[in-house]
């Protein structure tokens, strides 16, 4: 059943372990990523960007979602990922979704500590879970900003939790979206994500933690694409952080490169093929082993 994010997140929190969230704009990510949940007996967080919606329409999106709610018996929340604006988490509201991110972190810390308390007060009536961002995602191997400048700030983001009431911290610890994550060795900075955990005590979300893996880029390299120096958080890497805390890992990059890896291979071997359904199918199901994959790689298999 759709369940709000409150129920997940402190679950999570409880028991040391992290939910998955996977990022949806179509009907063939959203049916992998709940039927790879409902296989695995995981609870999930299934999530849309901004852009998502304005892809697809937030109609299609959270329409698809409630058509098919009861087909799952693992509980799962509809959850706005990154929102930026007020009005989209209003519109998400106003669409049924139970959780969402209201995401300031490239503002000053006064506005996002302002937006986000306010988000809060409307979202905590309703039930609905609330995710804020502290810290930048970008890359600082760049040598034009430095790890304190861009890395959340623990005791910065103790005071955050307190004075807002949110549901759930992304503290950025040094990883970015998408899929050229680091030029060097991957660095996560545990010993921050360490102390925010212990400082707030509140379940911790991870931000860019694709594994970007090497199958998929060499297939996709093999079959037409390029996307040579692609890296991404490596397995070890990621328990670590959910040892230390993170309860919801946001993976977005390893599904679309397990789906267009199986759409580049078949594309190209398959020359007489015209019905897209032959495609599709396949690379639905390449998402939905990744998900499965994921999924117990944090923890979260049978947890449902
Ligand atoms: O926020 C992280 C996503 O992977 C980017 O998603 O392309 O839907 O904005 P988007
Ligand atoms: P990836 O790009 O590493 O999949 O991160 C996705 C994400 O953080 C969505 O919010
Ligand atoms: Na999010
Ligand atoms: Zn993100």
């Amino acid at each position: 059943p759709l369940v709000s994010g409150k129920v997940l997140f402190e679950k999570a929190n409880e028991y040391n372990f992290a939910i998955g969230a996977f990022n949806f704009n179509n009907m063939e990510f959203l049916k992998a990523i709940l039927d790879a949940a409902e296989e695995e007996q995981a609870p999930v967080f299934i999530q849309t960007t901004e852009s998502a919606i304005k892809y697809a329409g937030i109609e299609y999106l959270a329409g698809m979602v409630h058509a098919v709610k009861d087909k799952y018996s693992i509980p799962f929340a509809l959850h706005l990922d990154h929102g930026k604006h007020v009005e989209t988490i209003l519109l998400a509201i106003r669409h049924g979704y139970t959780s969402v991110m209201i995401d300031y972190s490239d503002k000053s810390y006064e506005e996002n500590l302002k937006v986000t308390k306010y988000v809060v007060s409307i979202c905590a009536a309703l039930g609905i879970s609330v995710e804020a961002e502290l810290g930048k995602l970008v890359s600082v191997e760049d040598e034009v900003v430095s790890r304190e400048e861009v890395l959340v700030d623990p005791e910065q983001a103790k005071e955050f939790v307190d004075r807002t009431g949110i549901d759930a911290l992304a503290p950025a610890i040094g990883t970015a979206h998408g899929a050229f994550k680091f030029k060097g060795e991957p660095k996560l900075d545990f010993e921050r994500l360490k102390k925010v955990k212990e400082l707030t005590g509140i379940a911790l979300v991870l931000h860019g933690a694709s594994g970007v893996y090497e199958e998929y880029v060499e297939k996709i390299n093999k079959y037409g694409g390029d996307i040579k120096g692609a890296k991404g958080v490596p397995d070890e890497e990621l328990k670590k952080a959910v040892e230390l805390g993170i309860n919801k890992v946001n993976t977005d990059t390893d599904l679309r490169l397990a789906f267009i890896s199986k759409l580049r291979e078949l594309m190209a071997l398959e020359k007489k093929v015209i019905d897209p359904r032959k495609f599709l199918k396949p690379a639905m199901e390449e998402v939905k082993n990744i998900v499965k994959k994921r999924i117990r790689l944090y923890g979260s298999q049978g947890k449902a």
